[in-house]
C-alpha cells in the first residue's frame, strides 16, 4: 500500500466527444468521496473538449490539460494548430510534451524543447514524456537514449518546478507489455539521477491498467501513472487509483 502522494493523468488521445463528457461524472463522484485526496486526477482530451471538460470540472479537484501544442507562443499564420496559451484559455492547466506519438511522426527533442519553452510561458504545467524503443532497448541503449532526450528537451530549462516527467517506454505503449520491476526501478532510478535531488516528480506510462496496476505500485519511486486506452472507461480509470492505494 502507498501513502505518498500520486498523480493519476488520462491522455485520452484523439478519442471523446461531447457525450463522453458524462462519463466523468462517475469521477467526481469517486474524487469527491475521497476526504483524503492524496492524488491529483488530470483529464487530457482532444483540444476539442478542453473547454467542456473544465466546464464540467469547475469546483472539483479534477484538472485538465492537453495533449500538445505548437511551439510558436505568439499567435500566427499556422493553419490547422493552437499554442499554448490558446489551450490555457479555454481551460487547460497542463500539457503532455513529447509524446511518443507526435515524436514518432516527425517531433525532434529541439522542437519539443521550444514547445516546452513556450507552454511555461503560457503557465501550463508541462507533463514531458520520454522513453526508448525495442530496438533500443534490445541493444541496451536506453540509458542513452534517455538522458539525451531530457538533455535536449529541457535544454535552458532553468525553472524545473512545473515539470512532471512521464517515462513510457514506447514498445509498452498500447501494446500490454509492461516493464518488469527490476528494469522500471533501475530506469526510473537512473532518470532520477539527472535531476537535482527536488528533481521532478517521475511518472509511469504504457499499458497500465487495473491489473497490472498492482505490479507497477510496488516500485515506490514513481509518482504516478499516465493512463490511455484504460482512462477511457472511468470504471478501470477509478479502479486503478483505488488500486493504487489498497
Ligand atoms: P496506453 O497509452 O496506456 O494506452 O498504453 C499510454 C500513453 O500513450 O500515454
Amino acid at each position: 500500500m502507498t501513502n505518498k502522494y500520486m498523480y493519476f493523468i488520462a491522455n485520452w488521445k484523439m478519442f471523446g466527444d461531447l457525450r463522453t463528457i458524462n462519463t466523468l461524472d462517475n469521477v467526481v463522484k469517486f474524487s469527491k468521496s475521497n476526504k483524503k485526496n492524496k492524488f491529483k486526477i488530470i483529464y487530457c482530451p482532444p483540444n476539442t473538449l478542453i473547454r467542456p471538460l473544465s466546464k464540467r470540472l469547475n469546483k472539483t479537484k479534477i484538472e485538465v490539460g492537453a495533449q500538445n501544442c505548437h511551439e510558436n507562443e505568439n499567435y500566427g499564420a499556422f493553419t490547422g494548430s493552437v499554442n499554448s496559451k490558446m489551450l490555457k484559455n479555454v481551460g487547460a492547466k497542463y500539457i503532455i510534451l513529447g509524446h511518443s506519438e507526435n515524436r514518432q511522426s516527425g517531433e525532434t527533442d529541439r522542437l519539443i524543447n521550444l514547445k516546452i519553452k513556450s507552454a511555461i510561458k503560457a503557465g501550463l504545467k508541462i507533463i514531458f514524456c520520454i522513453g526508448e524503443t525495442l530496438a533500443e532497448k534490445r541493444n541496451k541503449k536506453t540509458n542513452q537514449v534517455l538522458a539525451k532526450q531530457i538533455n535536449t528537451g529541457l535544454k535552458s530549462v532553468k525553472n524545473k518546478s512545473n515539470i512532471i516527467l512521464a517515462y513510457e517506454p514506447v514498445w509498452s505503449i498500447g501494446s500490454g507489455l509492461i516493464p518488469n520491476n527490476n528494469d522500471l526501478l533501475k530506469t526510473v532510478s537512473f532518470i532520477k539521477s539527472k535531476f537535482t535531488k527536488k528533481g521532478p516528480k517521475i511518472l509511469y506510462g504504457g499499458s497500465v491498467n487495473s491489473k497490472n496496476i498492482s505490479q507497477l505500485k510496488v516500485i515506490n519511486i514513481i509518482d504516478g501513472f499516465l493512463v490511455g486506452g484504460a482512462s477511457q472507461s472511468s470504471k478501470n480509470f477509478i479502479d486503478i487509483i483505488k488500486k493504487t492505494f489498497n
